[in-house]
């Protein structure tokens, strides 16, 4: 039996005609960039999120470095964030010229360490960036505690977290601002790349939007305005061609907000097949040699990633391979260790629990529309390898 580690096609069938209609519409109508399916979008998934704005974008990364943008970030200042998750987290921060600082994470939950943040705040430090790791909330509480005592701002990454909640709040709503991908594979995936900011903050949102296409015309001015403390001019009104701010080029398309809008009205029905898939994975791979997810109880966990530990993960994902089950290893280097930061001089021991984990943990197939049987399988093959001492 072949078991990939993910499989789109199962989500698409329940959206697929209704997809093709609005297609087939956007290309009649031949508005491909923004427009009414995106402004749609956005409403919605302010909406869902429980925030006062929601700015699509090109993609995470994109509403990472963004959203830094409207926090103020510039270069030299540093911003703390966690080094057990994907590369573009930092990558954001490096872009501005600002410096990510490491903090490592829990043992438990794989999201930073609210204890180990404090000793790492000077008087350069600007922001606190957690990362919902796998779709499990971070201590935001916690979080939220020390940004109100040292005056810094946070920005959630909740990338891999749509959908989840933390002490009954919306991820996405609690921080000052939090941003999103749509990636395929994400648990709300569009069909290329796509992002999005939230924020309840009226001025984040318009810096937000200005910077998302050249600074330009009057939501450009208003940013302008707006990052360097001038008074509002209300009585010059500017066009697009007038730009006020170095920004980028990085939009939702009409197409991708239309499969998103589709998706996100299922989007909790999904969250739910994969809250049963985890508690039946935990079930009955609870007596055996690896590890499964810690969920806290005052959380929802999303599962976007199923993962697991091992101290033979090679071995255990090449056991699995060979009895046709896909894993995916995650995350195999931290980013203190990356090359792209070899200039912030870390070194390894420095990060003890993210590099522990680096180590041992993997994911194994969890997907929406997976089958009782498939899912059997792959716990079949686990309790093997288990039990065939390898
Ligand atoms: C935690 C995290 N942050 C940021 C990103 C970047 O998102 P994107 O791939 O849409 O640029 C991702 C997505 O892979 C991610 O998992």
């Amino acid at each position: 039996m072949n078991i990939p580690l993910l499989d789109l096609k199962r989500q698409y069938e329940q959206v697929k005609n209704e997809f093709n209609k609005k297609l087939d519409k956007i290309f009649e109508e031949s508005s491909f960039i923004m427009g009414k399916e995106v402004s749609n979008f956005e409403e919605n998934f302010a909406k869902f999120i429980g925030v006062k704005h929601a700015i699509s974008v090109g993609n995470g990364t994109d509403a990472l470095v963004i959203a830094l943008k409207a926090l103020g970030v510039k270069a030299g200042d540093e911003v703390i964030t966690t080094p057990y998750t994907f590369f573009a987290t930092a990558e954001a921060i490096a872009t501005l010229n600002a410096i990510p600082v490491f903090v490592d994470v829990l043992k438990d939950t794989y999201n930073i360490d609210p204890s180990k943040i404090e000793s790492k705040i000077t008087s350069k430090t600007k922001v606190i960036l957690p990362v919902h790791i796998f779709g499990q909330p971070a201590d935001m509480k916690s979080i939220m505690e020390i940004a109100k005592k040292h005056n810094l701002k946070v920005l959630e990454d909740a990338c891999q977290a749509v959908d989840s909640k933390y002490d009954g709040k919306m991820i996405g709503s609690i921080g000052d601002i939090a941003v999103f991908s749509f990636f395929p594979t994400k648990n709300l995936g569009c069909a290329g790349d796509g992002g999005m900011i939230t924020t309840n903050n009226d001025d984040y949102d318009i810096i937000c939007r200005a910077i998302r296409v050249h600074g330009s015309g009057n939501m450009g001015k208003k940013a302008y305005e707006l990052m360097n403390n001038i008074k509002d001019d209300e009585t010059e009104i500017v066009d697009k061609y007038n730009n006020y701010l170095i920004g980028y080029n990085s939009r939702l398309d009409a197409i991708q907000a239309a499969l998103l809008n589709l998706k996100l009205e299922l989007l909790p029905k999904w969250t739910n097949e994969r809250r049963k898939l985890a508690k039946y994975y935990n079930e009955k791979l609870k007596d055996t040699s690896f590890v499964i997810p810690y969920e806290k109880n005052n959380l929802e966990h999303v599962y976007h990633l199923y993962i697991l530990q091992s101290n033979e993960r090679e071995k255990v994902e090449a056991y699995l391979k060979e009895k046709g089950v896909a894993t995916g290893t995650y995350y195999k280097i931290p980013l203190h260790l990356q090359h792209a930061f070899d200039y912030l001089n870390y070194k390894e021991g420095d990060l003890k629990v993210s590099e522990y984990l680096s180590h041992r943990t993997f994911a194994i197939p969890l997907y929406v529309g997976m089958t009782k049987e498939e899912q059997d399988y792959v716990i079949k093959c686990l309790k093997e390898y288990d039990s065939s001492g390898k």
